[in-house]
Protein backbone atom coordinates (compact mmCIF):
# COMPACT_ATOMS: atom_id res chain seq x y z
CA UNK A 1 0.00 0.00 0.00
CA UNK A 2 1.35 3.58 -1.03
CA UNK A 3 2.69 5.06 2.08
CA UNK A 4 3.21 8.91 3.16
CA UNK A 5 6.40 9.88 2.79
CA UNK A 6 8.22 12.88 3.81
CA UNK A 7 11.56 14.67 4.32
CA UNK A 8 13.29 17.91 3.61
CA UNK A 9 16.95 19.39 3.34
CA UNK A 10 17.99 22.72 4.65
CA UNK A 11 19.29 25.51 2.28
CA UNK A 12 22.41 26.27 4.58
CA UNK A 13 25.43 25.77 1.83
CA UNK A 14 26.08 23.38 -1.25
CA UNK A 15 24.48 19.95 -0.74
CA UNK A 16 27.12 17.34 -0.52
CA UNK A 17 27.53 13.50 -1.37
CA UNK A 18 26.56 12.65 2.51
CA UNK A 19 23.40 14.18 1.91
CA UNK A 20 22.88 12.64 -1.59
CA UNK A 21 23.76 9.39 -0.29
CA UNK A 22 21.99 9.52 3.02
CA UNK A 23 19.05 11.00 1.99
CA UNK A 24 17.93 12.00 -1.54
CA UNK A 25 19.09 8.75 -3.14
CA UNK A 26 16.09 7.33 -0.82
CA UNK A 27 13.79 10.06 -2.00
CA UNK A 28 14.40 8.96 -5.31
CA UNK A 29 13.69 5.19 -5.17
CA UNK A 30 10.90 5.98 -2.83
CA UNK A 31 9.01 8.16 -5.05
CA UNK A 32 7.41 5.70 -7.57
CA UNK A 33 5.42 3.81 -4.99
CA UNK A 34 4.06 6.32 -2.39
CA UNK A 35 2.77 9.63 -1.69
CA UNK A 36 6.02 11.57 -1.25
CA UNK A 37 6.15 15.10 0.21
CA UNK A 38 10.24 16.67 0.08
CA UNK A 39 10.46 20.20 1.31
CA UNK A 40 13.51 22.32 1.62
CA UNK A 41 13.53 23.48 4.51
CA UNK A 42 14.19 27.26 4.74
CA UNK A 43 12.52 28.31 7.92
CA UNK A 44 14.78 25.44 9.84
CA UNK A 45 17.73 27.20 7.85
CA UNK A 46 17.63 30.51 9.48
CA UNK A 47 18.25 29.05 12.82
CA UNK A 48 21.49 29.66 12.46
CA UNK A 49 22.12 33.43 10.55
CA UNK A 50 21.52 33.20 6.39
CA UNK A 51 22.25 36.28 4.23
CA UNK A 52 19.10 36.96 2.26
CA UNK A 53 20.65 36.75 -1.28
CA UNK A 54 22.60 33.37 -0.07
CA UNK A 55 19.05 31.64 1.13
CA UNK A 56 17.51 33.03 -1.69
CA UNK A 57 19.94 31.44 -4.05
CA UNK A 58 20.38 28.38 -1.97
CA UNK A 59 16.70 27.87 -1.49
CA UNK A 60 16.35 27.34 -5.63
CA UNK A 61 19.71 24.91 -5.89
CA UNK A 62 18.16 23.07 -2.89
CA UNK A 63 14.85 22.30 -5.27
CA UNK A 64 16.88 22.29 -8.49
CA UNK A 65 19.18 19.68 -7.44
CA UNK A 66 16.04 17.37 -5.87
CA UNK A 67 14.69 17.44 -9.40
CA UNK A 68 18.59 16.98 -11.19
CA UNK A 69 19.05 14.01 -8.95
CA UNK A 70 16.02 12.12 -9.90
CA UNK A 71 12.94 13.38 -8.16
CA UNK A 72 10.01 13.75 -10.73
CA UNK A 73 7.45 16.55 -9.86
CA UNK A 74 4.84 14.83 -11.39
CA UNK A 75 5.20 11.85 -8.73
CA UNK A 76 6.54 13.59 -5.77
CA UNK A 77 5.61 17.23 -4.09
CA UNK A 78 8.53 19.27 -4.26
CA UNK A 79 8.02 22.54 -2.11
CA UNK A 80 9.78 25.27 0.43
CA UNK A 81 8.42 24.84 3.91
CA UNK A 82 7.78 28.40 4.04
CA UNK A 83 5.28 28.49 0.99
CA UNK A 84 3.17 26.36 3.40
CA UNK A 85 2.31 28.73 6.34
CA UNK A 86 1.17 25.57 8.61
CA UNK A 87 4.72 24.61 9.38
CA UNK A 88 5.45 27.35 11.78
CA UNK A 89 1.85 27.41 13.32
CA UNK A 90 1.64 23.73 13.89
CA UNK A 91 5.29 23.91 14.94
CA UNK A 92 4.31 26.80 17.54
CA UNK A 93 1.80 23.83 18.89
CA UNK A 94 4.33 21.38 19.51
CA UNK A 95 6.80 23.52 21.06
CA UNK A 96 3.95 23.96 23.41
CA UNK A 97 3.94 20.21 24.00
CA UNK A 98 7.59 19.64 24.14
CA UNK A 99 9.76 19.72 27.52
CA UNK A 100 12.98 21.57 28.23
CA UNK A 101 14.86 18.36 29.37
CA UNK A 102 14.16 16.75 25.79
CA UNK A 103 15.22 19.72 23.88
CA UNK A 104 18.72 19.73 26.09
CA UNK A 105 19.68 16.50 25.15
CA UNK A 106 19.24 16.64 21.47
CA UNK A 107 23.07 16.35 20.25
CA UNK A 108 22.81 18.29 17.27
CA UNK A 109 21.69 21.14 19.52
CA UNK A 110 25.00 20.42 21.97
CA UNK A 111 27.32 20.28 18.68
CA UNK A 112 25.95 23.07 17.47
CA UNK A 113 25.35 25.55 20.62
CA UNK A 114 28.58 24.59 21.89
CA UNK A 115 31.04 27.48 22.38
CA UNK A 116 29.29 29.69 20.93
CA UNK A 117 28.51 32.89 23.60
CA UNK A 118 25.07 33.58 21.90
CA UNK A 119 22.44 30.92 20.78
CA UNK A 120 19.09 31.38 19.02
CA UNK A 121 15.93 30.20 20.95
CA UNK A 122 14.80 28.85 17.46
CA UNK A 123 17.96 26.25 17.28
CA UNK A 124 17.08 25.31 20.68
CA UNK A 125 13.12 24.29 19.62
CA UNK A 126 13.92 23.21 16.02
CA UNK A 127 13.63 19.56 16.87
CA UNK A 128 9.55 20.51 17.43
CA UNK A 129 9.14 22.25 14.29
CA UNK A 130 10.58 18.99 12.29
CA UNK A 131 7.69 17.17 14.27
CA UNK A 132 5.68 19.49 12.95
CA UNK A 133 7.27 19.09 9.48
CA UNK A 134 6.44 15.12 9.42
CA UNK A 135 2.92 15.49 11.45
CA UNK A 136 1.60 17.79 9.36
CA UNK A 137 1.39 15.13 6.48
CA UNK A 138 0.90 12.15 8.73
CA UNK A 139 3.90 10.88 7.45
CA UNK A 140 4.36 6.97 7.40
CA UNK A 141 8.33 6.94 6.43
CA UNK A 142 10.68 9.49 6.86
CA UNK A 143 13.69 8.89 4.82
CA UNK A 144 17.08 10.68 6.97
CA UNK A 145 20.56 10.13 7.44
CA UNK A 146 21.62 8.56 10.54
CA UNK A 147 22.50 12.14 12.58
CA UNK A 148 18.19 13.32 12.41
CA UNK A 149 17.48 10.22 14.15
CA UNK A 150 17.03 11.68 17.50
CA UNK A 151 14.93 14.23 15.96
CA UNK A 152 12.43 11.29 15.36
CA UNK A 153 12.38 9.28 17.87
CA UNK A 154 11.30 13.15 19.66
CA UNK A 155 8.72 13.58 16.61
CA UNK A 156 7.18 9.75 17.58
CA UNK A 157 7.29 10.87 21.35
CA UNK A 158 5.06 14.17 20.66
CA UNK A 159 2.81 12.66 18.29
CA UNK A 160 2.72 9.83 21.09
CA UNK A 161 1.55 12.78 23.32
CA UNK A 162 -1.15 14.67 21.38
CA UNK A 163 -2.94 11.14 20.80
CA UNK A 164 -2.87 10.35 24.38
CA UNK A 165 -3.92 13.89 25.54
CA UNK A 166 -6.45 14.47 22.83
CA UNK A 167 -6.99 11.24 21.51
CA UNK A 168 -6.07 9.48 18.27
CA UNK A 169 -4.93 11.93 15.75
CA UNK A 170 -1.32 11.27 14.48
CA UNK A 171 0.11 8.69 12.94
CA UNK A 172 3.75 7.47 14.56
CA UNK A 173 6.31 7.89 11.92
CA UNK A 174 8.92 5.29 11.17
CA UNK A 175 12.48 6.69 10.04
CA UNK A 176 14.18 5.14 7.07
CA UNK A 177 17.70 5.21 7.07
CA UNK A 178 19.95 3.46 4.50
CA UNK A 179 21.94 0.26 5.74
CA UNK A 180 25.27 1.71 3.79
CA UNK A 181 25.66 5.11 4.10
CA UNK A 182 23.73 6.68 6.84
CA UNK A 183 26.86 8.67 8.28
CA UNK A 184 28.99 9.70 5.61
CA UNK A 185 32.23 10.51 7.35
CA UNK A 186 34.07 13.75 6.61
CA UNK A 187 37.44 13.49 3.73
CA UNK A 188 39.64 14.80 6.30
CA UNK A 189 38.55 13.20 9.63
CA UNK A 190 37.14 9.65 9.45
CA UNK A 191 35.50 10.38 13.23
CA UNK A 192 33.23 13.83 12.26
CA UNK A 193 30.45 13.72 9.79
CA UNK A 194 30.79 14.82 6.32
CA UNK A 195 28.99 18.69 6.23
CA UNK A 196 27.98 21.04 4.30
CA UNK A 197 28.30 23.93 6.74
CA UNK A 198 32.09 22.72 7.07
CA UNK A 199 34.60 25.77 6.74
CA UNK A 200 36.84 23.08 5.06
CA UNK A 201 35.72 22.88 1.57
CA UNK A 202 38.32 19.45 1.00
CA UNK A 203 36.26 17.88 3.61
CA UNK A 204 33.02 17.45 1.47
CA UNK A 205 32.38 16.53 -1.60
CA UNK A 206 29.86 19.26 -2.76
CA UNK A 207 27.52 17.92 -5.20
CA UNK A 208 28.28 20.79 -7.87
CA UNK A 209 31.89 20.61 -7.57
CA UNK A 210 33.51 19.80 -10.86
CA UNK A 211 35.03 16.99 -11.87
CA UNK A 212 39.06 17.82 -11.24
CA UNK A 213 37.64 19.57 -8.16
CA UNK A 214 36.17 15.77 -6.49
CA UNK A 215 39.52 13.96 -7.78
CA UNK A 216 42.01 16.39 -5.76
CA UNK A 217 39.66 16.45 -2.74
CA UNK A 218 39.75 12.69 -3.26
CA UNK A 219 43.09 11.98 -3.91
CA UNK A 220 44.16 14.40 -0.53
CA UNK A 221 41.64 12.28 1.38
CA UNK A 222 42.76 11.37 4.93
CA UNK A 223 43.82 7.56 5.15
CA UNK A 224 45.59 5.40 7.77
CA UNK A 225 49.33 4.57 7.53
CA UNK A 226 48.09 0.51 6.49
CA UNK A 227 48.07 -0.43 3.26
CA UNK A 228 45.02 -2.71 3.50
CA UNK A 229 41.47 -1.84 1.33
CA UNK A 230 39.47 -3.44 4.00
CA UNK A 231 35.93 -2.13 5.56
CA UNK A 232 36.55 -1.72 9.84
CA UNK A 233 35.07 1.25 11.23
CA UNK A 234 37.03 1.24 14.21
CA UNK A 235 40.59 0.55 12.98
CA UNK A 236 40.29 2.22 9.16
CA UNK A 237 37.60 4.45 9.64
CA UNK A 238 38.69 6.58 6.78
CA UNK A 239 38.76 3.83 4.11
CA UNK A 240 35.61 2.35 5.55
CA UNK A 241 33.93 5.57 4.41
CA UNK A 242 35.82 5.96 1.00
CA UNK A 243 34.69 2.36 0.35
CA UNK A 244 30.67 3.31 1.86
CA UNK A 245 30.56 6.09 -0.71
CA UNK A 246 32.03 3.69 -3.40
CA UNK A 247 29.37 1.11 -2.86
CA UNK A 248 26.83 3.55 -3.24
CA UNK A 249 27.89 5.54 -6.37
CA UNK A 250 28.76 2.19 -8.03
CA UNK A 251 25.71 0.06 -6.92
CA UNK A 252 27.73 -2.32 -5.37
CA UNK A 253 28.14 -4.44 -1.62
CA UNK A 254 31.19 -3.54 0.56
CA UNK A 255 31.55 -6.73 -0.18
CA UNK A 256 32.24 -6.60 -3.88
CA UNK A 257 34.45 -3.32 -3.51
CA UNK A 258 36.51 -5.04 -0.72
CA UNK A 259 37.03 -7.89 -3.36
CA UNK A 260 37.64 -6.01 -6.43
CA UNK A 261 40.42 -3.92 -4.30
CA UNK A 262 41.85 -7.01 -2.68
CA UNK A 263 45.57 -6.19 -2.74
CA UNK A 264 45.49 -2.95 -4.68
CA UNK A 265 46.77 0.77 -3.26
CA UNK A 266 45.25 3.27 -1.84
CA UNK A 267 46.12 5.53 -5.23
CA UNK A 268 44.17 3.74 -7.41
CA UNK A 269 41.11 3.13 -5.41
CA UNK A 270 41.22 7.01 -4.78
CA UNK A 271 41.26 7.91 -8.34
CA UNK A 272 38.42 4.92 -9.34
CA UNK A 273 36.82 6.31 -6.60
CA UNK A 274 36.52 9.82 -7.98
CA UNK A 275 35.65 8.13 -11.55
CA UNK A 276 32.23 6.56 -9.92
CA UNK A 277 31.51 9.50 -8.59
CA UNK A 278 31.79 11.96 -11.28
CA UNK A 279 30.23 9.11 -13.40
CA UNK A 280 26.88 10.24 -11.43
CA UNK A 281 27.68 13.60 -10.51
CA UNK A 282 28.33 15.07 -14.07
CA UNK A 283 25.09 14.24 -15.62
CA UNK A 284 23.47 15.81 -12.86
CA UNK A 285 25.47 18.80 -13.03
CA UNK A 286 23.93 19.21 -16.60
CA UNK A 287 20.74 18.66 -15.77
CA UNK A 288 21.02 20.69 -12.80
CA UNK A 289 22.00 23.91 -14.96
CA UNK A 290 19.07 23.15 -17.58
CA UNK A 291 16.57 23.66 -14.78
CA UNK A 292 18.51 26.47 -13.46
CA UNK A 293 18.60 28.33 -16.81
CA UNK A 294 14.66 26.91 -17.67
CA UNK A 295 13.33 28.89 -15.12
CA UNK A 296 11.17 26.05 -14.20
CA UNK A 297 11.83 25.49 -10.92
CA UNK A 298 9.09 28.60 -9.51
CA UNK A 299 5.94 26.34 -11.08
CA UNK A 300 7.31 23.30 -9.64
CA UNK A 301 8.01 24.72 -5.94
CA UNK A 302 4.47 26.68 -6.38
CA UNK A 303 2.24 23.38 -7.91
CA UNK A 304 4.17 21.43 -5.04
CA UNK A 305 3.02 23.78 -2.34
CA UNK A 306 -0.63 23.72 -3.49
CA UNK A 307 -1.25 20.39 -2.92
CA UNK A 308 0.63 20.39 0.14
CA UNK A 309 -0.90 22.93 1.59
CA UNK A 310 -4.09 21.07 1.09
CA UNK A 311 -3.28 18.45 3.41
CA UNK A 312 -1.30 20.87 5.84
CA UNK A 313 -4.69 23.07 6.17
CA UNK A 314 -6.64 19.60 6.69
CA UNK A 315 -4.77 18.45 9.42
CA UNK A 316 -3.74 21.51 11.41
CA UNK A 317 -7.85 21.70 11.71
CA UNK A 318 -8.02 18.94 13.15
CA UNK A 319 -5.07 19.73 15.83
CA UNK A 320 -6.97 22.60 16.44
CA UNK A 321 -10.21 21.49 17.28
CA UNK A 322 -9.12 18.89 19.36
CA UNK A 323 -6.83 21.20 21.44
CA UNK A 324 -9.65 23.50 21.90
CA UNK A 325 -9.07 26.13 19.61
CA UNK A 326 -12.34 28.36 19.23
CA UNK A 327 -13.38 27.89 15.31
CA UNK A 328 -12.98 31.28 13.00
CA UNK A 329 -16.63 31.00 11.99
P1 LIG B 1 20.17 18.43 6.90
O1 LIG B 1 19.81 19.55 6.01
O2 LIG B 1 21.29 18.63 7.86
O3 LIG B 1 20.52 17.15 6.05
C1 LIG B 1 19.63 16.68 5.06
C2 LIG B 1 19.62 15.17 5.01
O4 LIG B 1 20.91 14.66 4.70
C3 LIG B 1 21.32 13.72 5.69
N1 LIG B 1 22.76 13.86 5.89
C4 LIG B 1 23.62 12.84 5.83
N2 LIG B 1 23.46 11.54 5.59
C5 LIG B 1 24.56 10.75 5.59
N3 LIG B 1 25.81 11.24 5.82
C6 LIG B 1 26.03 12.54 6.08
N4 LIG B 1 27.25 13.00 6.29
C7 LIG B 1 24.89 13.41 6.08
N5 LIG B 1 24.74 14.75 6.29
C8 LIG B 1 23.43 15.00 6.17
C9 LIG B 1 20.54 14.12 6.93
O5 LIG B 1 20.42 13.05 7.84
C10 LIG B 1 19.22 14.54 6.36
O6 LIG B 1 18.40 13.42 6.12
N6 LIG B 1 16.62 18.56 10.43
C11 LIG B 1 16.93 18.13 9.09
C12 LIG B 1 16.01 18.70 8.04
C13 LIG B 1 14.56 18.52 8.32
C14 LIG B 1 13.83 17.32 8.16
C15 LIG B 1 12.48 17.65 8.48
C16 LIG B 1 14.16 16.02 7.77
C17 LIG B 1 13.70 19.47 8.72
N7 LIG B 1 12.44 18.96 8.83
C18 LIG B 1 11.48 16.70 8.45
C19 LIG B 1 13.15 15.07 7.73
C20 LIG B 1 11.82 15.40 8.08
C21 LIG B 1 18.36 18.57 8.74
O7 LIG B 1 18.88 19.49 9.31
O8 LIG B 1 18.89 17.91 7.68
Amino acid sequence: MAKKVLSGIQPSGSLTIGNYIGAIKNYVKLQHENECYFMVVDLHAITVPQEPTALREQSESVAALYIAAGIDPAKANVFMQSHVPQHAELGWLMTTLTNMGELERMTQFKDKSSGKESVGAGLFVYPSLMAADVLLYNADLVPVGEDQKQHLELTRDLAGRFNHRFGEFFTIPEPFIPEVGARIMSLDDGTKKMSKSSPNAGSYIALLDPPDVISKKFSRATTDSGSEIKYDTVNKPEISNLMSIYAEFAGMTLQQVADQYEGQRYGGFKKDLAGVVVATLEPLQQKYHEIRSSGTITDILAEGAEKARFLAAETLAGVKERMGFLPFR
